[in-house]
């Protein structure tokens, strides 16, 4: 069944989460987003189009009314629940007139919220009935799948990946899940300080009843709000991870979130041809050596012959002038220019990955997170579009058939 997807509103912190703790076990509604006052509601809802809105009705910068008055034209078909206190009743008699669908008075208990964010889920799936003959299911966009890829390893994939995950969920307010595809060697977990229970290889034993909510399970929660599934705790268990179960769990993910991060080893594997096959944009990651230069010019030849150079977006990393070699340089042998540079800073960078801690939230006001957000807006700005996706016969096979 599908989720009832909410959106909270409320300027007081503290109410947020005490109503996330009322619907914590509810497992038919989920929480999608929070906002603080009136004009991050209505740009939250166009955004993130929920079907329910728990509105308070008095809030800084844009009060509750003129908020559910925008959101009501801009957003027809999300249900605005008001919240108010005792008192406040001309406020609700306008409230209703502005849009809002229900009202809910404060202090207020579990089965009243959630009773109250059913009926006004229900009647609104009636009345879309009744206007449009059937009913036609929330759409949602397909999810965008990025795969952050290089020829090299250690060059910034994973802090990149990390990062970048948690600047769509907190700067920009998408739903996010970030998939450890470097099953060897995976540390998407530990740079984020989760300890997983269950990981991919977990999943391999449920490939053929898994399904989204199965799958949800295997996700972790990041404190920021990313959802994480992790790599086998061990080598050996990489190879449970087949290419057909990656591909299922992708299809699934692009269902249910906005976004699908994807991070990889440094080399070509089955399940990362899947993850480049699924992507909408490639993120090419380098950092300024000969070494790497050179390897990512012979990795962009391959993804060129498997025909993905069209999605690729190069990333240098560790920028710094002093090295003998620079971002001219990298263009010119790449010949195509360069997305994004992103700073060196070993102190933060660095720090932030031993301490579990990503420099985005621990120093968001840093150089490096800044040039790091300007990237992921980037992204978020040019969706890219998927082409034809080929299948299976793995990575020598498909690069075999290009060739001939
Ligand atoms: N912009 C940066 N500035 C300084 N150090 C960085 C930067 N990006 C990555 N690093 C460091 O480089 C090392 C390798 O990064 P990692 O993300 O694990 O690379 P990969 O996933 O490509 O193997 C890590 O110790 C990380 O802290
Ligand atoms: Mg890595």
């Amino acid at each position: 069944m599908e989720a009832i997807r909410v959106l909270i509103v409320d300027d007081v912190c503290e109410t947020c989460e005490n109503i996330k703790c009322l619907l914590h076990f509810e497992s038919r509604i989920e929480v999608v987003g929070e906002a603080r006052d009136g004009e991050e509601a209505v740009k939250k809802a166009e955004k993130l189009r929920p079907d329910v809105i728990l509105m308070d009705i008095n809030m800084p910068v844009l009060d509750g009314i003129a908020a559910a008055e925008a959101i009501s034209l801009r957003v027809p078909a999300s249900s605005i629940i008001m919240m108010s206190v005792q008192g406040e009743q001309e406020y609700l008699r306008r409230a209703m007139a502005a849009g809002a669908r229900e009202y809910i008075v404060k202090p207020f208990t579990s089965d009243e919220l959630t009773a109250t964010i059913y009926r006004v889920y229900e009647l609104e799936k009636k009345r879309k009935i009744h206007t449009q003959g059937s009913y036609i299911p929330r759409s949602r966009p397909e999810g965008q799948v990025i795969t952050v890829f290089s020829t090299k390893g250690g060059v910034g994939k994973t802090t990149l990946a990390v990062n970048m995950g948690v600047s769509l969920v907190q700067d920009f307010g998408f739903s996010v899940a970030l998939l450890d595809l470097d099953l060897q060697f995976g540390d998407v977990a530990v740079m984020l300080n989760l300890m997983p229970r269950q990981t991919f290889s977990d999943l391999a034993a449920e490939f053929q009843q898994l399904d989204g909510e199965l799958l949800e399970s295997y996700l972790m929660r990041h404190s920021s709000g990313l959802r994480v599934l992790a790599a086998p705790s061990r080598p050996e268990y990489a190879e449970l991870v087949t290419a057909p179960l990656v591909e299922k769990v992708i299809n699934l993910l692009k269902t249910r979130y906005d976004y699908i991060l994807i991070d990889t080893p440094g080399i070509f594997t089955d399940p990362s041809l899947v993850a480049l096959d699924h992507a909408h944009q490639i993120l090419l990651v380098l950092s300024l050596d000969l070494p790497t230069l050179k390897n990512v010019k012979l990795g962009l030849e391959v993804l060129d012959s498997l025909h993905h150079k069209d999605k690729v977006k190069v990333v240098l990393n560790r920028a710094t002038p002093e090295m003998g070699m620079g971002p001219g340089d990298v263009e010119k042998t790449l010949a195509l220019p360069l997305t994004s540079q992103v700073p060196s800073d070993g102190r933060l960078v660095v720090g932030g990955v031993n301490k579990g801690i990503p420099f985005l939230l621990s120093h968001p006001q840093s150089r490096v997170a800044e040039s790091l957000r300007r990237l992921t807006q980037l992204l978020v700005q040019q969706q890219g579009t998927r082409n034809g996706q080929k299948k299976g016969r793995g990575f020598l096979g498909r690069l075999r058939s290009q060739l001939v």
